[in-house]
């Protein structure tokens, strides 16, 4: 691979920045100033700017999305989850699915599109699940509905979900629940509950498969996934 391309795919900057820095003399290959932009890498190392670059060619972040940015690649107006990685290589990352602008929680961004395809699969049976503040008191009539797969207005009714009452406020008229899902429709869990008469009024997704958030992490927050998350993920789907 070229060396400008090499450094472009690695977040060094545009095609044309990374000529401009590499005929100015910022990347050494194999510890000597090389200053054309075409020179073949393979397995030399790259600094450049200072920086040992490592050609990484996936990459899996687990991100604790804030409310407020966008589950989106890139955005006119808005800040999307890739604008808080700031330390990503790839330029080819995107999250996987989607949560709502208003929504918190884990949000897996990577550019594996196998493994993300899977893990949105229903058929891969692949646990989401969710915390939730309601309006109105959620009662375990409602946790049967879910489990038998309920008919929130679709031309299918939801795949049987586990339905959990954490709290009941029968003062304030409010609860809090936690929903595991194994598929991923359009606003899925306000549409579910609110098909039940009890509004979403904060949504966070707790975890995904064997990725859970970690207790250190605060919204905004992201860390790279390990080998070790990389691999239990992959088992679980077959992928
Ligand atoms: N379900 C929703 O309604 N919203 C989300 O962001 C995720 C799941």
């Amino acid at each position: 691979m070229r060396l400008d391309k090499f450094l472009c795919d690695m977040g060094q900057g545009t095609r044309s920045q990374v000529k401009d820095g590499i005929r100015r003399g910022y990347a050494l290959v194999d510890g000597a100033v090389c200053r054309r932009p075409e020179t073949q890498i393979g397995e030399q190392q790259v600094v450049y700017k200072g920086q040992i670059i490592s050609y990484t060619v996936l990459e899996y972040y687990l991100l604790y999305k804030p409310a407020g940015v966008v589950s989106a690649t890139e955005d006119r107006r808005e800040r999307t989850v890739l604008d808080l990685i700031p330390d990503k290589k790839r330029k080819d990352l995107f999250p996987v699915g989607r949560l709502d602008k208003d929504t918190e929680g884990l949000l897996l961004i990577t550019n594996d599109g196998p493994l993300a395809h899977c893990l949105l699969s229903p058929k891969k049976h692949v646990d989401k699940v969710y915390f939730a503040r309601v309006e109105g008191l959620v009662t375990p009539a409602h946790v049967e509905l879910f489990q038998g797969g309920l008919d929130f207005g679709e031309e299918a009714p939801a795949l049987p979900a586990r339905l959990e009452i954490l709290k009941t406020d029968p003062r304030e008229g409010v609860s809090e629940i936690r929903l595991t899902l194994r598929e991923g429709r359009f606003h899925q869990v306000k549409r579910m509950m609110a098909a039940i008469g009890c509004p979403v009024t904060y949504l966070k997704r707790l975890s995904m498969g064997a990725l859970t958030l970690d207790a250190w992490m605060r919204p905004g927050d992201y860390r790279p996934l390990t080998q070790a998350e990389v691999q239990r993920l992959k088992g679980k789907t077959e992928c």
